[in-house]
C-alpha cells in the first residue's frame, strides 16, 4: 500500500517542496499533509500551490504544555492516516513519548555531516573549525536529538573565502537531493545508505 507522508515544517520549507514534487513525480508514496508550528512559515503557501492540505498548529495557542501541543498533532496525524513523518526545518524538539510512538516511521534532515555538529549553528561552527568538508545527513528521529540511525548523506566542499550564507545555500542545494532519495529508498524498504 502507498505510505501517505506527513511533512512537518517551521520555515521556508524548500525540503518539503523537493519531497512533494519528488513523491508527485515517481510515486513511491502520498504527499498527505504539510503541518506547521508556525502561522507565518512561508512553505505553507508553497505547500498550498503544490495543492497538499496544510494545517498549522501553534503550541503557544494551545493553554497547557507541550503534550497539548502533540496531541492536537497526533490527532491530525491520525486524521490523514499517515504512516511517515518528515521532519524539513521542523524548529521544536518533539517530547520522547511522540518520538517512541513513531519510532522506526520518522526522519529528520540535518545541514551537517552527522555525527558532527548536532544542533544549532551548524554552517557557523564548521566555519570556525576550519573544516574543508561539510554537508547534511538524513537520520531516524529518535530520544537523543540528531542521533538516530543514519539513512543518508551528502558531502559539499568548504572554500577559503566561504561565508555562512554560501555554505548554507550549498549545503540546501544537496539536502533538496538527498532527502527525496533517501525517502524514496525509505518507503521501498531498502536499508542500504545513501551517499551522495
Ligand atoms: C535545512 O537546512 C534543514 O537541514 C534544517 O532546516 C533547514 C530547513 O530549510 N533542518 P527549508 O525550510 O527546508 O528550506
Amino acid at each position: 500500500m502507498t505510505k501517505k507522508v506527513a511533512i512537518f515544517i517551521s520555515g521556508s520549507g524548500s525540503n518539503m517542496v523537493a519531497l512533494v514534487k519528488s513523491m508527485q513525480t515517481l510515486q513511491f508514496a502520498l504527499p498527505t499533509l504539510v503541518l506547521s508550528n508556525k502561522r507565518d512559515a512561508i512553505g505553507l503557501n508553497k505547500a498550498k500551490d503544490l495543492k497538499i492540505p496544510t494545517v498549522c498548529i501553534e503550541a503557544e495557542k494551545l493553554a497547557g504544555c507541550d503534550l497539548n501541543f502533540e496531541a492536537a498533532i497526533q490527532k491530525e496525524l491520525e486524521n490523514f492516516n499517515i504512516d511517515i513523518i518528515c521532519l524539513a526545518g521542523f524548529m521544536r524538539v518533539l517530547s520522547s513519548k511522540f518520538v517512541d510512538f513513531w519510532q522506526g516511521k520518522i526522519l529528520n534532515i540535518h545541514p551537517s555531516l552527522l555525527p558532527k555538529y548536532i544542533g544549532l549553528n551548524t554552517h557557523e561552527r564548521v566555519l570556525e573549525n576550519h573544516e574543508e568538508v561539510t554537508g547534511c545527513t538524513v537520520h531516524e528521529v529518535t530520544r537523543k536529538l540528531d542521533c538516530g540511525r543514519i539513512l543518508g548523506q551528502a558531502t559539499v566542499p568548504i572554500f577559503p573565502d566561504d561565508n555562512v550564507e554560501a555554505i548554507k545555500s550549498r549545503v540546501l542545494e544537496k539536502e533538496h537531493m538527498l532527502y527525496p532519495k533517501t525517502l524514496e529508498q525509505f518507503c521501498l524498504g531498502r536499508s542500504d545508505l545513501i551517499i551522495m
